[in-house]
Parts: C-alpha cells; sequence; structure tokens
C-alpha cells in the first residue's frame, strides 16, 4: 500500500504528486527537495529559527513543542507547520509558497580591461560561476570574442543545510558532504544546461568556477574539517586545472580558509591589484565580512564572522531579498516609509532582508526610537513587521564584527581613513546597500562613504576573466599567493574595537 505527497505551489503550477510506501514517516522537507523545492532553512533543519513555515493539510505527526513555540495561533489554525519537524503519516497536501525562489539576484559585476587570450580553448563557450553561499551566478560567454552570451542567478540550494557557512560545514562534517556536493554540482549543470538553451549554443568546452573556500571545498567533496578549528589551514588551497570528458574546469585560488577564491575574483575584476601607488579597500559584506586593503603595494586581509543577521536570517522578521520584502526603509514626515521588493507595495510584506534591515535601524535611531546602546523601549513596527530588541542585538553584532574588523586592518597598516582613496563594494549584498544607513549605524565610517565603488558581482567577473585570459588567471594565483592575512580570533586590537563598535 502507499500514499501520495500533493505539493501545490503558489505559482499555480499543476499539482506534483509523490508517492511513498505506507508506514514511511516523510519530513516535509524532504517532500518538497524531492519535488526540487529547494526551501530555505537557515538553521539548517534544527528546528531553531522557525523560517520553514509551510502549510500542511492531511495526515500529520502532532505539532510539536518546537513548532509551537515559532507559530501564531492563526498560523496554527490556518494549518502551517515547520517542514523540518512535521512528518507525513500518510496522503496530505503541502502548499508551498514561490515566493521564496524568486530571489533577488545579481549577475551583473564590474569588470577591469584585459586583453583576450583563453587559455583552455579559443573556440565554442566557457561557463564562469560564482558559487555564493546564498545564491549561484553564472554566465555564459563565447571564448571566441569573449561575448556575454547569458547569464543567470538562482538561489544555492546548500541552503537547506544552514544558511551561513559554518552551519554547512558542520553539517558536512557530520555525514553531509556528498548531499552538498551533489546539491551544487546539479545547481551548476542546470543552469549550464539553461544558459545553453537561452543562447542556442552547444555545452561550453571551459570552465572556471569561483566561491569562498566552503563552497569550493563541498563543490570538490574535499574535507571541509581544517574550517572548523585552529588553526584553520585548509589542505587544498586550489589554483587547480581539472579535466574530465574533454571539458578542463579551473578552479581559483583561495586565500586562506575564510578568504575564499571569490574575493580573489573580486581582487582582480576590481582592478585595484593593477594599479600602484593608490590605497584602496575592498569589502564585502554578508555573513562574513571579508575585506582587502591594498597600500603601498602590499595586501593584507581579513575575514570576520558578522552572522546571518545582514542576510535576514536569524531576525525574527527577517527574509531573503525576494518579491514582498522590505528593502528600503526611510523616514517621511517623522514616521516610517516602507518600500518592498517587486510591483505590489500595498502587501503585508514576507518580511525583512538585509538592506531593509539596516535601513530600519538607521531610521529608528533616526527618529530616537532607538538609542546608540541599542535600547529600545519595545519592539518596533516596521511596516507590517516587527524588529524585536533581540533582533536588534543580532545587528549590533554583526555590524561590530565587520568595523572592529576594519579598523584592525587599518591599524595593522598603520593609517587612518583619510589615507584611504577608494573603497569599493563587491557581492550582491554590498551592491544593494544604502551608503548613508550604512554610515548612520557605524557599519562604515561616514568619511568613506563618498568614496564608494559598487563593483557587482565582482567575483562573477572575476571567474570570467579568468576563463578569457590566461594572463589575468596567472596575475590572480600571484594576487592569492602574497596576500597577507590577518588573524581575527587572536588579535588583540580586534577584540578591544569588537567591544567599542557594539554602540551605533
Ligand atoms: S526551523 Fe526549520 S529550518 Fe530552522
Amino acid at each position: 500500500m502507499s500514499f501520495c505527497i500533493r505539493i501545490v505551489t503558489s505559482a499555480n503550477d499543476a499539482p506534483l504528486c509523490f508517492e511513498y510506501q505506507d508506514g514511511e514517516q516523510v519530513l516535509l522537507a524532504d517532500a518538497l527537495s524531492r519535488a526540487g523545492l529547494h526551501q530555505d532553512r537557515p538553521c539548517g533543519g534544527r528546528g531553531v529559527c522557525g523560517k520553514c513555515i509551510v502549510r500542511a493539510t492531511g495526515a500529520l505527526t502532532p505539532m510539536s513543542d518546537a513548532e509551537a513555540a515559532h507559530l501564531t495561533k492563526e498560523q496554527i489554525q490556518a494549518g502551517c507547520r515547520l517542514a523540518c519537524v512535521a512528518r507525513a503519516l500518510g496522503t496530505l497536501s503541502i502548499y508551498y509558497n514561490t515566493y521564496h525562489a524568486n530571489m533577488q539576484g545579481l549577475t551583473e559585476g564590474f569588470f577591469t580591461n584585459f586583453l583576450l587570450s583563453p587559455p583552455d580553448s579559443t573556440q565554442g563557450t566557457g561557463l564562469a560561476v560564482d558559487i555564493g553561499t546564498t545564491t549561484v551566478a553564472a554566465y555564459l560567454y563565447s571564448l571566441t570574442d569573449g561575448k556575454l552570451l547569458a547569464s543567470l542567478c538562482r538561489t544555492n540550494p546548500q541552503r537547506a543545510h544552514g544558511a551561513d557557512v559554518i552551519s554547512r560545514v558542520d553539517f558536512a562534517m557530520h555525514g553531509g558532504l556528498d548531499t552538498l556536493r551533489d546539491l551544487i554540482a546539479d545547481c551548476i549543470d542546470t543552469a549550464e544546461r539553461d544558459l545553453c538553451e537561452m543562447a542556442r549554443s552547444p555545452a561550453p568546452r571551459a570552465r572556471v568556477i569561483t566561491g569562498n573556500t566552503a563552497m569550493l571545498h563541498f563543490l570538490t567533496a574535499s574535507d571541509p574539517s581544517p574550517m572548523a578549528a585552529a588553526p584553520f589551514l585548509i589542505k587544498r588551497p586550489f589554483g587547480e586545472r581539472i579535466v574530465k570528458d574533454g571539458v578542463t574546469t579551473y578552479l581559483p585560488r583561495c586565500i586562506s580558509a575564510f578568504i575564499g577564491a571569490d574575493i580573489t575574483a573580486a581582487l582582480l575584476a576590481s582592478g585595484l591589484c593593477h594599479e600602484t601607488g593608490k590605497t584602496a579597500l575592498l569589502m564585502d559584506i554578508g555573513t562574513n565580512g571579508e575585506m582587502a586593503l591594498l597600500h603601498q603595494g602590499k595586501l593584507i586581509c581579513c575575514s570576520t564572522a558578522a552572522g546571518p543577521a545582514l542576510e535576514g536570517a536569524g531576525i525574527s522578521c527577517g527574509a531573503m531579498a525576494v518579491e514582498g520584502a522590505i528593502d528600503r526603509v526611510d523616514v517621511r514626515d517623522g514616521a516610517l516609509h516602507c518600500h518592498l521588493i517587486g510591483k505590489a507595495q500595498d502587501i503585508p510584506a514576507v518580511g525583512l532582508c538585509g538592506t531593509g534591515l539596516i535601513d530600519a535601524v538607521a531610521a529608528l535611531l533616526e527618529i530616537e526610537e532607538l538609542d546608540e546602546t541599542g535600547y529600545m523601549e519595545e519592539d518596533a513596527d516596521i511596516g507590517t513587521c516587527t524588529l524585536t530588541r533581540a533582533d536588534i542585538r543580532q545587528v549590533q553584532l554583526a555590524k561590530a564584527a565587520i568595523r572592529a574588523g576594519l579598523e584592525t586592518l587599518l591599524h595593522t597598516a598603520g593609517i587612518t581613513y583619510d589615507t584611504i582613496d577608494e573603497v569599493a563594494l563587491a557581492g550582491g549584498f554590498g551592491s544593494y546597500l544604502h551608503p548613508e544607513s550604512c554610515a548612520a549605524i557605524g557599519l562604515i565610517p561616514k568619511e568613506l562613504v563618498g568614496k564608494i565603488r559598487v563593483l557587482g558581482n565582482a567575483a562573477g567577473s572575476g571567474a570570467a576573466m579568468m576563463l578569457l585570459s590566461g594572463e589575468e588567471r596567472a596575475f590572480s594565483e600571484q594576487i592569492a599567493q602574497n596576500a597577507e592575512v590577518i588573524d581575527l580570533s587572536t588579535n588583540p586590537v580586534f577584540m578591544q574595537r569588537y567591544v567599542d563598535e557594539m554602540y551605533f
């Protein structure tokens, strides 16, 4: 005997039905994954973040305490459950909101000039990929003339096993490495097929796949345990060329366990290392804040764990940058005004995404509902969302980590903000940030706001440069090898600044 799980999506697609054997207790999250719906699971499916809510009707396990703690009375009455906790016992229907799949992603990125000299093949097409912790950006190029033929951005399906690198490293070390490898390999293969279809071109002959150090370890199913414990020395820094079935895949060189090949690629695309005599800073702000300072021809880098708050996770009303999420908040006539991603502005918001969160905190400071210590008399309404005092604490921790990292970098180089000529912001999140709000909460010093240049997805552009130019590929290896890395975990300046920077 068997039973059926029916999955209905908000995109009005025909329901999908999957058969299971009687007696199987199927986790709702697994049923969604089987349907190719890789839901956002920031806590890695441990039932602690409450972000994997779906509506389900039919034969289900009884509501657990963990679920009841995360669901409102109205949600429980409407049949909402946590997908990583509730199990199907027999026939049922799951209703899934595909807003979660329509994420705002970024494929455009800044390029510095380079000469076309593809190192792997001069014919056909090549694929450049940037595996981000949150999104995967892929680009198809002509190797003959260097033209971009098609590009796309997808959610990283590994999010089902944690929003940040550390949760996924933990998952990998507990038997999940092959799962992570399969998910990302499948995502890249599908993206490649889709790009070829969009451009009506045959399969690529060469690939360059960049990403942070953990992402490249997952892709190659390499042991990520050096990223989990001091001294954080990785055995496989990459800079490797792998040939399989006539296709060459190049994995760029990482700088360290926490400063990955995506930063190498972003530095290459930014052109900062091509110039001498300039003092410039490259920042990629996300769950990790990676920073590289170029001063007097020397490159010093650091990485600081900001946690997932700035990307909307770990925040009670946090959301990814999806349709319906609040992405901008400003003050008009003393009141907060919210903007939602997408056309509809008069619907209840899905939540606050990272840029909306920073704006909201800046706006609360402006109207003095929040003070510089992070104190708020009561939780604040941001449109239809509520920002709690615990959420503010998460923002303080993230902001303090990034700003303290930056201060430590400057201290090591012996310079002040005045010396910096340019600040290059890399990464999708950095591209959507509102610099004034960042300065208002102290994430970026006010002195640097006027010096910001937004690079977009520079890691994707850097990967393309390595695909299309042998010289640039070789130069990227030099950049990574010559970089000096500061270990913030043992740095006394960082510790002190971290405490000071907790204030807004
Ligand atoms: S509670 Fe289900 S993913 Fe966190």
